[in-house]
């Protein structure tokens, strides 16, 4: 997708979009384009049942005095009421109007909407950012589909008075929103792709953008005593590996990001069914999006020291795979009684937290990980878990989400919960000895292993992938976490 900002002057041809808000009230161009062809749109606004409601659409084409055009109305709702999280799920729409009105190129007109709760030049920006978002595909395996199959839309032209203070604000936005799509494709990819030695290949693509990128293989693992995440990689002709990815973009202690990057998981000998089992290539999304967010922030150059970790490993069952019983001994020193080889999540991440705060003494650690089935049990794909030994940083992230549309919802820690991980032979066992609260006893597990540092833990289960279109993100790999993580940075670390 091409994406410029020209002056406030439409073109006579192509998709042209002009916005009307709520209760059918034309803005200033939709109000110039209806005299320029006599009338047209007043009469398509009469006639239909189109009232500018927020993200409704209505094409007319070729309309009197314009007939290579489609103008498109679009529906704004209460100009009060926009916001940069609006303005983006505007894009959305206008990127499926323009696709159903088989348009190449599109042109907006970004009005001064009277009363209007954003300025232009955000609203112009953030709708860019929305078409960006929701125009991603995973198309690359795709080599006989039909072109009236393909989106038609190339080139997105804003128009907008003050071009320059819109391309101030997109800069950045089209950082993220490439960092989005980097971290959608590793998601995306499958497991024969995409497994521990190729995604940290993946991480040194950021080395050119000035993120230092090392990878610890099994012998450096094996040295600093990382039996857990070892062990859950022991089942697999791949390796594991654990990647470190350093943005050096300021001053003081780092915060430091961790991720799940199971790139296959089977269950292990606690092997899953085989119905849906092909979903767990996206097992390492908290892996993809601590390694987009770090693309983020090094691509829009961000005033901050940040650190990401991922631990990578394949989850396999074979004659070499860790059992169920298992006891391992973790960075940390704890041993850790494995009674269910498909609660490795837990494991990669016990020695990826231990790591990072021992090496890096970040101010604070979050963790991303599609970790347990439980969550998506409890918050379904509305919002993921957030779990916290910091009610501050609980609520600086719960406002991040806010903002980007990437809702959290708090859940509890507690003493109760821990406890349900002791007894056996071990100090610690992987899995609870109850039924319930598989999200909250995972959560406990990693607190362990966090040293009282300050952390959260964000269980992503039901957010790293979408079965269907929702808002700017096409159903597919979410990349959920990189856009909040961005604005929590940048809301909360950079001055
Ligand atoms: N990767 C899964 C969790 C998961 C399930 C993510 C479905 C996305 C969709 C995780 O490793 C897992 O298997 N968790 C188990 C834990 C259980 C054995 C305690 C689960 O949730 O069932
Ligand atoms: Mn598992
Ligand atoms: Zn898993």
């Amino acid at each position: 997708m091409r994406v410029a900002f020209a002056e406030l002057k439409l073109p006579a041809r192509g998709a042209i979009f002009a916005m009307v808000g709520a209760e059918a009230r034309p803005g200033p161009s939709a109000r110039k384009l209806d005299r320029r062809t006599k009338g047209a749109l007043v009469n398509a606004l009469r006639n239909g049942r189109f009232v500018g409601k927020f993200g409704e659409t209505l094409a007319v084409p070729a309309p009197a005095g314009m007939p290579r055009a489609t103008i498109i109305l679009l529906g704004v709702g209460d100009p009060k009421e926009l916001s940069e999280r609006k303005a983006v799920r505007l894009g959305a729409s206008l990127w499926r109007a323009a696709n159903g009105a088989h348009a190449a190129d599109a042109a907006v007109a970004v009005d001064t909407l009277a009363d209007a709760a954003i300025d232009d030049a955000a609203l112009a920006a953030n709708i860019a950012l929305g078409v960006r978002l929701r125009s991603y595909r995973f198309d690359r395996y795709r080599t006989t589909e039909a072109k009236d199959k393909k989106p038609s839309l190339k080139s997105l032209s804003l128009c907008v008075k003050g071009v320059t203070a819109a391309r101030r604000v997109y800069r950045p936005l089209a950082k993220v929103a490439d960092a989005v799509d980097f971290t959608r494709d590793l998601v995306s990819e499958p497991g024969n792709i995409i497994y521990p030695e190729s995604l940290a290949a993946s991480c040194k693509k950021l080395g050119p953008m000035g993120v230092e990128v090392e990878v610890l293989g099994v012998k450096e693992m094996t040295k600093l005593g990382m039996g857990a995440l070892l062990g859950v990689g022991m089942g697999s002709a791949r390796e594991p590996r654990l990647a470190v990815m350093r943005w050096p973009g300021g001053r003081g202690k780092p915060i430091a990001f961790i991720g799940k990057g199971v790139t296959f998981d089977t269950g292990g000998i606690s092997i899953k069914p085989a119905g849906g089992m092909a979903d767990m290539k996206w097992d390492m999304g908290g892996a993809g999006a601590v390694i987009g967010l770090m693309h983020a922030l090094a691509g829009r150059k961000a005033k901050v020291n940040a650190v990401g970790v991922v631990a990578l490993a394949e989850n396999m069952p074979s004659g070499t795979a860790q059992r169920p019983g298992d006891i391992v001994r973790s960075m940390s020193g704890q041993t850790i009684e494995v009674l269910n080889t498909d609660a490795e999540g837990r494991l990669v991440l016990a020695d990826a937290l231990w790591y990072a705060q021992d090496r890096f003494k970040p101010s604070v650690m979050i963790d991303l990980a599609t970790l347990t089935g439980a969550i998506m049990v409890a918050l379904g794909s509305e919002n993921a878990g957030l779990y916290a030994n910091d009610d501050k940083l609980a609520q600086r992230l719960t406002a991040a989400g806010e903002a980007v549309g990437e809702p959290l919802w708090r859940m509890p820690l507690g003493d109760g919960y821990d406890r349900l991980l002791d007894g056996g032979p071990a100090d610690v066992k992987n899995i609870s000895s109850g039924r319930w609260a598989g999200s909250i006893t995972a959560a406990q597990f990693l607190q362990r292993f966090t040293n009282k540092v300050p952390w959260s833990h964000l269980d992503i289960a039901g957010m790293a992938w979408a079965d269907k279109d929702k808002g700017p993100i096409p159903a597919g790999a979410t990349a959920f976490g990189v856009r909040l993580l961005d604005r929590f940075v940048a809301d909360n670390y950079e001055d």
